[in-house]
């Protein structure tokens, strides 16, 4: 139970969390949820032909290469749209399908707007509308490391969000963004019951992953962590269109097993199936 409320803290990043002053460095859902569009074929080989798009909520057009830029990316081009149609063609489809877009809702792109058309069944480009109409914003995703085993934070790549009490430093690869090594307990004492981890004002590196409890002489007894890889960020203090969270607990029996196995690593679980996926360190000791 406390678990959960640990994740759900997490995931649905309440309304209680400290905001920013406005001199501290801005975060990177501050503005905007931050969703990895990736059409993911489950052909690890085939990545390579793909890129994947972020998707940011509307903005202003005059702002909107801005905000791109506060992730490292820039507005992303027709040209890259039109090279990996059918993945932009599926991938704004099913924002539409999925009630996260409307049905011929432009996206600004570099020099231009796309939007999916439903009843012609295609992507239509637009020149830039006059004004400043706010419209959600397609940005480039140059983080390319598409599996477990390559993907590497780095400070092109980082992001920072608040969550709880605490703000986490994730980053994202090809596929999902990725926090690994959150503690969700205290470093448990030996012969007592495990509580709830109680840090708070801190910023935490989940950026690699924690220890395996203690396991057939490997392991340390700091190991209660979870991981977490998500297509979708919710801008801070929202609660508007939360994901479906999938838990992974690793099997074992208390002498092996891991939540940070490449073979069962949530990043294109969370992608082809647009889900949260949750994996847990936990143990016997
Ligand atoms: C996976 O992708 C590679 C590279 O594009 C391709 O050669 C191969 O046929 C694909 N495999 C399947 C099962 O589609
Ligand atoms: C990934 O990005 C790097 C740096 O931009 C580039 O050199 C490399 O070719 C890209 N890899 C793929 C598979 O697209
Ligand atoms: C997080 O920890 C790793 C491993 O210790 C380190 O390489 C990395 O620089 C740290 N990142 C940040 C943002 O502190």
């Amino acid at each position: 139970m406390l678990l959960l409320l640990t994740l759900s803290a997490l995931l649905a990043v309440p309304a209680v969390l400290a905001v920013p002053t406005s001199n501290s460095a801005r975060l990177a859902n501050t503005d905007s949820s931050l969703t990895i569009l990736y059409q993911n074929n489950l052909n690890g080989t085939d990545d390579a032909n793909h890129i994947a798009a972020i998707l940011l909520g509307a903005s202003p057009a005059s702002q909107a290469a801005k905000a791109c830029g506060t992730l490292n990316e820039r507005l992303i081009s027709r040209a890259a749209i039109e090279a990996h149609y059918d993945d932009f063609y599926h991938q704004l489809s099913y924002l539409v399908y999925s009630g996260r877009a409307n049905a011929n809702q432009d996206f600004i792109i570099s020099n231009g707007l796309v939007s999916f058309n439903q009843r012609r069944a295609c992507l239509d480009f637009k020149p830039t509308p006059y004004g400043n109409r706010r419209l959600s914003v397609l940005c480039t995703q140059s983080a390319n490391a598409s599996q477990p085993t390559t993907a590497v934070a780095t400070s092109q790549n980082e992001i920072t969000i608040p969550a709880g009490r605490n703000k986490y430093v994730g980053y994202r690869n090809l596929k999902s963004w990725r926090f690994s090594g959150i503690p969700y307990a205290d470093q448990p004492q030996r012969w007592h019951h495990s509580s709830v981890y109680s840090g708070a004002g801190q910023t935490l590196n989940a950026t690699v992953f924690g220890s395996q409890c203690p396991q057939n002489g490997a392991g340390s007894e700091d190991c209660l962590f979870v991981n977490i890889q998500t297509p979708y960020i919710p801008k801070a203090g929202s609660k508007q269109k939360l994901k479906a969270v999938y838990f992974w607990i690793h099997g074992g029996g208390f002498n092996g097993g891991v939540g940070s196995s490449p073979g069962t690593d949530g990043g294109n679980l969370a992608s082809r199936e647009d889900l949260v996926v949750v994996t847990i360190n936990y143990g016997k000791f």
